[in-house]
């Protein structure tokens, strides 16, 4: 497939945890809307990197493999985006711990896990937003957008420090959005409800504990998949959201009402 007429034509997009899960799907939709792509993952991303060249031409995509909650590693990464393709107009992030956690009663997780899940959660949005900001700033523009959940909303068992960690994204987003309107960069949560990724389909635990309820919660009662958040990632990245910001955007299937 040769370059379209996209939404994005000409614009840079930076998505953590961009090659595998429902992260893949929001690289390989941004690319198919004209955006050349950053992909910084922990896993596989030289190789997602490489299937976006093939689909879109060569130079469609950067595979960079990442810890997003490791500062040097991320300073690395803009770094080598901005030399690559010489701006960044959208960041996704997108990267966290999720499908790789057991589902633990709340007094039993460990300290050491508790900390990794924020460092990749919260740290990891915060220091891609410390270097990747002060460039948008610059041209004042870009769009920053942060994945949260509706477990937020909800609560849930079994996940205390992964919810814990996406409710700071909401105000983490929030705060953000009133320091950074003043150089026309809009930041907003995209939260998902319980979305059938691949990588959370391999966790047969949480595929049990939570699908038929989550689907029985929604007023649209089906199970959800990565490509139902499309429509919403695209907005968010794209012009059509120039006057939103600090908002939440729940694509749950009407689960949580906002
Ligand atoms: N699947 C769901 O039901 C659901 C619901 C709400 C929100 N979300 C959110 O959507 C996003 C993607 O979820 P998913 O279902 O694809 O799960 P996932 O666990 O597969 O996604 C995490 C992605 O981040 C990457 N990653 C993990 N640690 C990293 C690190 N230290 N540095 C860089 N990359 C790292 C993984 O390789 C993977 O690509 C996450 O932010 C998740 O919290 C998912």
């Amino acid at each position: 497939m040769g370059p379209t007429a996209g939404r994005l034509n000409g614009k840079v997009a930076l998505v953590t945890g961009g090659a595998c899960g429902i992260g893949r799907h929001y690289s390989e939709a941004l690319a198919r809307e004209g955006a050349k792509l950053v992909v910084a993952d922990i896993a596989q991303a030289e190789a997602a990197a490489q299937a976006l060249c093939e689909a879109h031409g060569p130079g469609a995509a950067l595979g960079l493999t990442t810890d997003v909650s490791d500062e040097a590693a991320v300073r690395g990464v803009v770094q080598q985006a901005l030399t690559h393709h010489g701006r960044i107009d959208v960041l996704v992030n997108n990267a966290a711990v999720l499908a790789s956690l057991p589902m633990t009663p709340a007094t039993e997780w460990s300290t050491d896990t508790w900390d990794r899940v924020m460092a990749v959660n919260v740290r990891g949005p915060f220091l891609l937003v410390k270097h990747v900001a002060p460039h948008m700033i610059e041209r004042k523009s870009g769009k920053i957008i942060n994945v949260g959940s509706t477990s937020t909303a909800r609560g849930g068992t079994g996940m205390l420090p992964y919810i814990t960690s996406k409710g700071a994204i909401t105000a983490f987003t929030r705060a953000l959005s009133r320091e950074l309107g003043a150089w026309n960069i809009c930041v907003n949560t995209l939260s998902p409800g319980f979305i059938l990724s691949d990588t959370l389909l391999k966790n047969e635990q949480h595929v049990s504990a939570v699908r038929e309820r989550a689907v029985a919660n929604r007023a649209l009662q089906r199970d959800a998949f990565p490509p139902d958040l499309i429509g919403a990632l695209v907005f968010l990245a794209s012009s059509d959201s120039d006057f939103v910001t600090g908002q939440t955007l729940v694509v749950d299937g009407g689960s949580v009402n906002t």
